[in-house]
């Protein structure tokens, strides 16, 4: 790593490896979510067109599941590195559970939506949601039955992308853990920020699709890497 106190704007794009040591499954190492189910039948608008209880089944399933796991010591130090942190700091996650929110990071920029959020298709209202959405509630706000869930599929652009990309503009440290870099937009993050100037950091369990781009890759758990690092960084 370069020096570290010349570094005062941070942002941190973490995926589903920062969730796996909770028990929430990832979605591309072995048994991971998208080998269980076609992304295609599951994740996109025209799956939640072509067959509404199959799509409102896979995420009533999984939204109840993450209210089952804990946040592991990964989340909990970032929570405190947002907490502490003097210059800017910016968390944005791929992942759609809570876990951030409960290992006390407050400015989460979830870019792929929510699980405990549904989606008004009638008054686009965005609600907090724990039960499952099946049984079609009734938006809490206009009544219309048409929630679907908070969470941005295939082909749909994720959220506050305006947001990243200005963080990354003033980022002196760009940190990327537990994601494979399979997916973009988040997948050119590092090298945007590299682009830009900023250091980059790679903390993930093996070897990711964007390891080469990034100046300086630690491989290990997230549960004892991440809490390393940031101790390093608040010294
Ligand atoms: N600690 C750190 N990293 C881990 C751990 C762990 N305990 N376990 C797994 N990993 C790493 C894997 O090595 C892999 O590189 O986490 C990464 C998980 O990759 P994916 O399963 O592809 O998850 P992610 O990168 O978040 O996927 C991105 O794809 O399907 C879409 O919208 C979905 O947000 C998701 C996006």
């Amino acid at each position: 790593m370069g020096d570290m106190n010349q570094i005062r704007n941070i942002v941190i794009l973490t995926g589903a490896g920062i969730s796996a040591e909770s028990g929430i499954d990832t979605f591309r190492s072995g048994g991971g979510l998208w080998e269980q189910h076609r992304v295609e039948d599951v994740a996109t608008p025209e799956a939640f067109a072509r067959d509404p209880n199959l799509v409102h089944r896979f995420y009533d399933a999984r939204r109840a599941a993450i209210q089952e796991k804990e946040p592991n010591a990964a989340h909990f130090a970032l929570g405190r590195l947002e907490a502490e942190w003097p210059g800017k700091l910016l968390l944005v996650t791929q992942n759609v559970d809570d876990l951030h929110e409960r290992g006390g990071a407050s400015r989460v920029l979830h870019m792929h939506g929510e699980h405990l959020k549904a989606w008004c298709t009638s008054c686009d209202v965005r609600s907090l949601w724990r039960g499952p959405l099946l049984d079609r509630p009734a938006c809490p706000v206009c009544q219309a039955r048409s929630l679907r869930p908070d969470v941005v599929w295939f082909g749909e652009m994720p959220y506050r992308m305006g947001e990243i990309y200005a963080a990354l503009r003033e980022a002196d440290l760009f940190v990327s853990i537990g994601t494979s870099g399979a997916v973009y937009p988040a997948a050119g993050f590092v090298q945007n920020a590299r682009e830009l100037g900023a250091r980059t950091l790679e903390l993930n369990l093996e070897r990711s699709q964007g390891s080469h781009h990034f100046h300086e890759s630690r491989l290990g758990p997230a549960s004892e890497v991440v809490p390393q690092w940031v101790a390093e960084m608040l010294g």
